[in-house]
């Protein structure tokens, strides 16, 4: 028996045992009356608490609940208890959901959920981004209302979803490429993914041009190789031009080896994972044997000097730093006409090492200067060419420092001349 019987059942008893002792002491009449009165008043408080019940029930939001004695007490307490476990479960539903909104918005992807009309339920920050949406101007929206590229329209249309559309000219710049997957679930909804693949772009376009670059570097000492061997083969050809013919074919195939011998050199740079050594290099005999070879270069025709301060050292590798500036030195003698200055510096500038080369050469236009230390960039092609130049000197560089977390700065004017300088960090740069 449960509690709302049982009180009832003892409420009626109650009544009879008083009624019963009426009627045995006073009269049947009183009997009746006491009954009678007992009962009308129990009815009135039961209709007073269903009025309450009622209230709270109606009420648009789950307000206090009331407390009453006995029995109403007993319906109210479950009551009370029903709302709170309700709460709770609400409380924790919306958590989730919190937590889960939380966990996409986080994503480095965009998400957008579309109804079985295409319209937008739902979209995270990131595809707001990518699509260029405001999530609620657009909720409620067809997609291809607002995301009109036919490309994109047509995708959606075909339903051919296995492979993701790539959109280009996307995100707040209009500069973005952008894969778009849909994934369709439920009634006929769809789940629209978005990721930015602008670098993954790049790269792949860096990586054709650079095997383009390869075979275009390669191809043309190999041409002229083919043809001189082939002239051999098929004209009789005097001893002295057969001499001549070796000697070109010779420059030719040292060009190759030249071209080799650095992508082999960025290949190795690229796959060290060792970081540079902290050993302290002997500036001096660095410096000495900088100018030695670019006095072997320039074959008397520059003014080589040095401005080294005595106190300044640095750490690193040795093979490295020298194959970097030796690469700097060999640029500032080759793209300084004959009659110019060069000068090696090495100076403390706020807390840095800072080795640098200044030439009084043919100078670099500033829309230049951010691509010179891309592979096989060159400012004037066949004058790099004539002079040996594969391209490949300041990429080596910027590899080489960037493996010591150095940088380089360069600063030129055409004309006048260029400072290529070397800034080394803290814990490669040394004052005794
Ligand atoms: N000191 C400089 N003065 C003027 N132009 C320069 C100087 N240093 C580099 N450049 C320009 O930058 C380009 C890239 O230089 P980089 O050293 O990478 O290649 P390179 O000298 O042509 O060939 P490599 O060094 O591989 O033999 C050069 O072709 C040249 O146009
Ligand atoms: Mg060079």
């Amino acid at each position: 028996m449960n509690v709302i019987w049982a009180r009832s059942l003892a409420v009626l008893i109650l009544i009879a045992i008083g009624t019963l002792a009426m009627y045995l002491t006073v009269s049947p009449q009183a009997a009746l009356g006491l009954a009678c009165g007992v009962l009308m008043a129990l009815l009135l408080y039961y209709l007073y608490q269903i009025n309450r019940l009622w209230k709270v029930l109606d009420a648009p939001a789950y307000g206090d609940i009331p407390s009453a004695l006995g029995l109403w007490g007993e319906v109210y307490y479950r009551l009370h208890r029903l709302v709170k476990r309700w709460r709770m479960q609400v409380l924790q539903v919306e958590q989730q959901h919190t937590r889960f909104i939380q966990a996409i918005q986080a994503s480095p992807n965009g998400v957008l959920m579309l109804d079985d009309a295409d319209q937008i339920e739902w979209c995270n920050e990131v595809a707001e981004l990518h699509f260029g949406l405001n999530a609620r101007r657009d909720v409620r929206q067809r997609i291809t209302h607002l995301i009109r590229r036919p490309e994109f329209v047509q995708y959606l249309m075909l339903q051919r979803y296995d492979e993701p559309l790539q959109m280009r000219d996307m995100g707040e710049h209009k500069q973005n490429v952008i894969a778009v997957q849909v994934l369709p679930y439920g009634d006929n909804r769809k789940l629209v993914l978005t990721q930015d693949i602008t670098k993954l772009e790049n790269t792949e376009a860096m990586r054709r041009d650079f095997v383009a670059n390869v075979s275009h570097e390669l191809k043309t000492p190999l041409t002229v190789l083919t043809g001189f061997l082939e002239t051999m083969r098929d004209l009789p050809v005097s001893p002295e031009d057969q001499r001549r013919y070796v000697d070109m074919m010779l420059t030719q195939s040292m060009r190759m080896q030249h071209i080799v011998e650095d992508l082999l050199a960025l290949a190795k740079l690229e796959s060290d994972m060792q970081p540079p050594s902290q050993d302290r290099i002997d500036i001096a005999a660095v410096v000495q044997h900088l100018v030695h070879d670019a006095e072997a270069l320039s074959q008397g025709r520059h003014a080589i000097d040095t401005e080294i301060d005595p106190t300044v050292g640095i750490r690193g590798t040795h093979s490295e730093l020298m194959s970097a500036f030796g690469n700097l030195v060999t640029n500032a003698i080759r793209y300084t006409p004959a009659g110019g200055r060069i000068c090696i510096c090495l100076d403390w500038q706020h807390g840095h090492a800072v080795f640098a080369v200044k030439d009084t050469g043919l100078g670099i236009d500033a829309e230049h200067i951010p691509r010179l230390t891309e592979r096989f960039y060159r400012v004037d092609r066949s004058r790099s060419r004539d002079t040996g130049g594969t391209g490949l000197g300041l990429a080596i560089v910027k590899h080489v420092l960037s493996r010591h977390h150095a940088e380089l700065r360069i600063s030129s004017e055409v004309g006048k001349g260029s400072v290529f300088r070397v800034v080394f960090p803290t814990d490669r740069s040394v004052r005794q």
